[in-house]
């Protein structure tokens, strides 16, 4: 399949993408990096990988519903089967969610359902969670909710700070992102029914 990954920012998740589909036999092409922030780094690093990228600016759009039917028209024009949301930092409206319901996942930085939305590295220093991490999902209307493809956890230490938290989970992002493409990619992780349905390895 032909994926698009959707960035606004630095990218590193792109990067483990990119950095997987690079690899022989992996079964995707990241064949877009579409930012809606012209200045994301992660724009510089896909050109330097020789991937196209490009932005679409969501200041030039009156609302919410015409900037995401530009961007299906993107996705569309570029033969995209698949989409990555990595770093996307915008809400996307429930037609366009619709309209790619089981071919686009997510990665959020901590173990939904808990930890929903922003800041989840100082929350859950907060609550004094013991466990944190990472997951995979596919995108349904309401954020951060979708059906869970995969899931990693780090311990919380004595002594974190969000920084040092976050990169703990950061570099588990980087494992579980491409891992899990390769399920949906390969048809092993599919959303049936609103469920996601895992062919275990064989
Ligand atoms: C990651 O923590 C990801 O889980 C969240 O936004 C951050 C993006 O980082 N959705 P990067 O742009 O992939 O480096």
């Amino acid at each position: 399949p032909r994926v698009a990954i959707l960035i606004s920012g630095r990218g590193s998740n792109m990067m483990s993408l990119i950095e997987a589909a690079s690899r022989p036999g992996f079964p995707a092409e990241i064949a877009l990096v579409l930012s809606n922030r012209p200045d994301a780094h992660g724009l510089a690093r896909a050109q330097a990988a020789g991937i196209a990228a490009r932005s679409l600016d969501h200041k030039g759009f009156a609302d919410r519903a015409s900037f995401d039917a530009a961007l299906d028209a993107l996705l569309v024009e570029e033969q995209i089967d698949l989409v990555c949301l990595a770093g996307f930092m915008r809400l996307l409206t429930a037609p366009f969610v619709e309209t790619w319901a089981g071919r686009m996942i997510n990665i959020h930085p901590a173990l939904l359902p808990s930890f929903k939305g922003l800041h989840t590295h100082e929350r859950a220093l907060e609550e004094g969670v013991k466990i944190h991490g990472c997951t995979v999902h596919f995108v349904t209307p309401e954020m951060d909710v979708g059906p869970i493809i995969m899931q990693a956890a780090v311990p919380v230490l004595e002594g974190d700070t969000p920084d040092s938290l976050g990169a703990r989970v950061l570099a588990q992002e980087h494992v579980i992102y491409p891992a899990a493409l390769r399920l949906v990619c390969e048809g092993r992780a599919r959303l049936e029914g609103g469920r996601v349905v895992i062919d275990e390895f064989e």
